[in-house]
């Protein structure tokens, strides 16, 4: 490899073009709940169901996704807005305080009102730069039909599209 990485700035203002959903993924350690709100996820096989998420290690939630092996992606609503901000580092203590919400099969937080959601179990992880990149295999996953919340160059927005 001989040339260099472009500057993080130059890459950033690539990535405000590139609209993404929102997800809340969510782990539990030592019987405590912890979220955060993340956007680089994606769809990795479907022979076994697999997908990924890319987690900054020095986020909290690495820690207990690391250490339990688990996590669950749960897809946000449009209307769930206020839950991408309270899982997007504001909230340190009790993120899960009058915020309803189920335990999925793994024993990670299935948020309430979610549109989706992939509960998993960790087959992998590959670190790469600042992120970990952890493999989930699929252990469970439900939707129902609604309108997602999206990102779009540093904003939430609703996309105006839902499934029926
Ligand atoms: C729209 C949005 C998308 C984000 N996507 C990611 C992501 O894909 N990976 C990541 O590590 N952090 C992502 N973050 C940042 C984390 O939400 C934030 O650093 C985290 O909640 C802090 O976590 P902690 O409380 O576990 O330390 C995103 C934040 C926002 C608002």
């Amino acid at each position: 490899m001989n040339a260099r990485p472009v500057e993080a700035s130059a890459f950033k203002n690539v990535m405000r073009h590139y609209p993404t959903g929102v997800m809340v993924v969510t782990s539990l350690r030592e019987g405590e709940p912890r979220g955060m709100t993340l956007n680089a996820f994606a769809s990795v096989s479907v022979e076994p169901p697999t997908v990924l998420v890319c987690v900054n290690r020095e986020a909290r939630s690495y820690l207990y996704i690391s250490t339990s092996q688990i996590f669950c992606v749960n897809l946000l609503g449009a209307e769930q807005i206020e839950l991408a901000h309270r899982f997007s580092g504001k909230t340190r203590e009790r993120q899960f305080e009058d915020i309803g919400y189920e335990t999925a099969i793994t024993g990670a937080p299935v948020l309430r009102n979610s549109i989706g959601y992939f509960d998993c179990e960790v087959v992998g992880e590959h670190h790469a730069g600042s992120h970990s990149i952890f493999i989930g295999q699929v252990v469970d996953c439900n939707a129902r039909s609604g309108a997602p919340l999206g990102y779009y160059n540093g904003t939430f927005h609703d996309f105006g599209i839902r499934v029926e």
